[in-house]
């Protein structure tokens, strides 16, 4: 069976993209899915999906009248995103958005099967919640430049499956180092962050680290 297990965000104000770009990329995610979806699914959903080709309007298309698109200029991310429990990469990145009612905490709790989370530049304004220590399947974290605050759980880093952090750019996250065992991570970005301590000599057993940045 196939799920779609991606998600696309696409924000209509001060965007880079022009609403055809945006219009476009929609098009061309439609495009990707696989076909057997749509014969073991029978959706219809995406029949609304077209580019049109009238000469007329320049052959754009208003997505925002597609099935399933809203438009809209506020900058709340969509609550539906929070109850997407097969949803394994979530990439909000890069938009002006704000992560506080839901709170991180709440958005996330139910995201359990997260493989790979990405919300650089998005105004989280709180701490990392503990439980994501539980989320065995994450191999990616990428919360750069998010107004992250308090204690980082350093249960995170011990997570067996976890190849890339970066929380760099959070000067109001503080955290100590845990006692790094044997695992996948090659990838350590705390730059501009309030980490502190001694670093264990355990670091020593990521041998597959290439990148470490501890400055702050
Ligand atoms: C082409 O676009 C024009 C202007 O938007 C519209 O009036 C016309 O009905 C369209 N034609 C078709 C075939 O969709
Ligand atoms: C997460 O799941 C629980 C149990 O099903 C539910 O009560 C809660 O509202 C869900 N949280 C979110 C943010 O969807
Ligand atoms: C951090 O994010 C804010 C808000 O999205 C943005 O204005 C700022 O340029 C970003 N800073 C860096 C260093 O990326
Ligand atoms: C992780 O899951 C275990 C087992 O379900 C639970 O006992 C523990 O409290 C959880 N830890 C966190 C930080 O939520």
């Amino acid at each position: 069976m196939t799920h779609i297990t991606s998600m696309l965000i696409v924000t209509c104000t001060e965007s880079l993209l022009s609403h055809d770009e945006e219009c476009f990329a929609l098009y061309l995610f439609k495009q990707s899915i696989p076909h057997v979806y749509f014969e073991t699914h029978g959706v219809r959903k995406f029949d609304s999906w077209k580019i049109t080709t009238n000469a007329s309007d320049n052959g754009s298309s208003n997505c925002c009248l597609w099935d399933g698109v809203v438009c809209s200029s506020d900058e709340e991310i969509p609550d539906e995103i929070s109850q997407l429990r097969h949803l394994s990469s979530l990439d909000l990145s890069g938009n002006p958005l704000k992560l506080q009612s839901p709170s991180l905490e709440k958005f996330v709790q139910n995201l359990t099967g997260l493989e790979e989370l990405d919300l650089s530049g998005v105004d989280i304004s709180s701490s990392v919640p503990h439980f994501m220590a539980n989320f065995s399947s994450l191999r990616s974290i990428v919360l750069y430049n998010c107004s992250l605050q308090n204690e980082f759980p350093w249960a995170i880093l011990q997570l067996p499956k976890l190849k890339f952090l970066d929380v760099a750019s959070n000067p109001n996250l503080n955290g100590s180092f845990p006692e790094f065992r044997n695992s996948l991570l090659e990838h350590l970005d705390l730059l501009d962050t309030s980490f502190f301590g001694i670093v264990p000599e355990s670091i020593g057993k990521l041998h597959r680290l290439t990148f470490l940045c501890l400055t702050s």
